[in-house]
Formats: structure tokens, C-alpha cells, sequence
């Protein structure tokens, strides 16, 4: 794997469900720190609006039948 490949960022569409984002990111808050996700190398995104843990998919678009 070439170093540029390495520090790719993939984002995944699920079907009806989160934005999976996998490789080198970080997560802003809106006080500007990066505590939110700082070093996780996966994580997904809610696009339902109805998670209990924003920004972060709880599973809640299964619930409410979310359809994108
Ligand atoms: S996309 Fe999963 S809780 Fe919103």
C-alpha cells in the first residue's frame, strides 16, 4: 500500500442508514476541539437526524424507518 493510499478517507453510503467514514479524520465539535473522534480509524455518522448520540448513529434510523 503506497503512502497515499494509506491516508485515504473512505465514506460509505449505507442503504436507509449512517455515513460510515473509514481512515485518517477527525471529528470537530463546534468548540473546535477533536475529542469527539480523534484517532478512531471507523466510525458512523448519523443522516437520519433521530440518534440519541449526534453525530454518531445509534441505530434509531432502523426505528423510525428512515428511507433516503
Ligand atoms: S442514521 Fe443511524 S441513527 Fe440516524
Amino acid at each position: 500500500m503506497s503512502t497515499e493510499q494509506a491516508l485515504k478517507t473512505k465514506i460509505t453510503i449505507l442503504p436507509n442508514g449512517p455515513l460510515i467514514v473509514e481512515g485518517d479524520f477527525d471529528i470537530i465539535s463546534p468548540d473546535g476541539s477533536t475529542e469527539m473522534a480523534q484517532g478512531k480509524g471507523k466510525v458512523a455518522l448519523c443522516r437520519c437526524g433521530a440518534t440519541q448520540s449526534k453525530p454518531f448513529c445509534d441505530g434509531s434510523h432502523s426505528k423510525i424507518g428512515f428511507k433516503d
